[in-house]
């Protein structure tokens, strides 16, 4: 996610494979971005990272952001990790803070119904037996890596903070009266990415952890109106802090597995 690329020069033993050779990968639409997954190690742990993530917002439908999750999965990951940039919904969070998810709150209602009716019919997407929708109330987003975020921030000196991700389709940013009812239905930040790959995942049994970097105040909170300029200036200027908390969180997990 934007801001979060820096995790990439962590990655020892690196191998780099371009998107372009996996079939039907879904492939990034800005032309002289490329996007490729990366493998290598860190700590004692295998990492693979995507540079270049698919949105919902640019018009493919749920494939292009949920088919990597799926080729992850495949390869045997066992922990999902989500990254992106959001706007705060409320004082209590400022540009520049880092927030760990601790839960979301899905504005565009589609909870993945159709598509995932669509490809139990469909043996490309099938997983091998039944799935079972998680239990309510069953939480997204691991509480024992929140925690270690929480945790990792504090020894790293960095503006940490657990909160919640309103998600909304866009591509606009929101409007005024949108950030209130967001802030009003108990939402810390808000952004357009990251709960349609949290909630595959989760439904095909891998761990969950998601990431914001707060790279603006949302619509109508600050004098200055935020455009994806700024957006990615902020992103960028936040890299470095993003890099080293997932460095701290990553070699957190080293001694006690996952
Ligand atoms: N709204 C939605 N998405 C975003 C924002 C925002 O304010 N900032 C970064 N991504």
């Amino acid at each position: 996610g934007s801001g979060w690329g820096g995790v990439r020069h962590l990655v020892q033993d690196a191998v780099a494979i371009p998107v372009e050779r996996i079939p039907h990968f879904p492939r990034p639409s800005v032309s002289g971005h490329k996007a490729e997954l990366v493998f290598g190690r860190l700590a004692g742990l295998s990492l693979v990272i995507l540079l270049g993530r698919k949105h919902l917002y640019e018009g493919e439908g749920l494939a292009a952001p949920l088919y990597p999750v799926e080729v992850f999965r495949r390869l045997g990951v066992q922990t999902l990790g989500l990254t992106n940039a959001a706007g705060a919904l409320h004082s209590g969070l400022g540009i520049g803070d880092l927030m760990v998810i601790r839960d979301h709150l899905d504005s565009t209602w589609h909870r993945l119904t159709a598509p995932l009716a669509r490809w139990e019919a469909d043996e490309r997407w099938r997983p091998p037996g039944r799935w079972t929708p998680p239990a309510a109330g069953r939480a997204v987003y691991d509480p024992e890596f929140v925690q270690r975020f929480l945790d990792a921030g504090r020894e790293e000196g960095l503006p940490v903070r657990a909160g919640v991700y309103g998600f909304t389709l866009g591509p606009f940013y929101e409007t005024p009266a949108e950030v209130r009812c967001l802030a009003a239905w108990g939402c810390d930040a808000v952004g357009m990415s990251t709960v349609p790959e949290a909630l595959y995942a989760r439904l095909r049994g891998l761990r969950v952890f998601a990431l914001s970097a707060i790279t603006n105040m949302g619509t109508g909170l600050a004098e200055a109106e935020h455009s994806h300029e700024s957006v990615k200036e902020q992103a960028a200027l936040l890299a470095p802090r993003a890099a080293r908390l997932l460095e701290r969180f990553i070699r957190s997990l080293d001694d006690s597995g996952i």
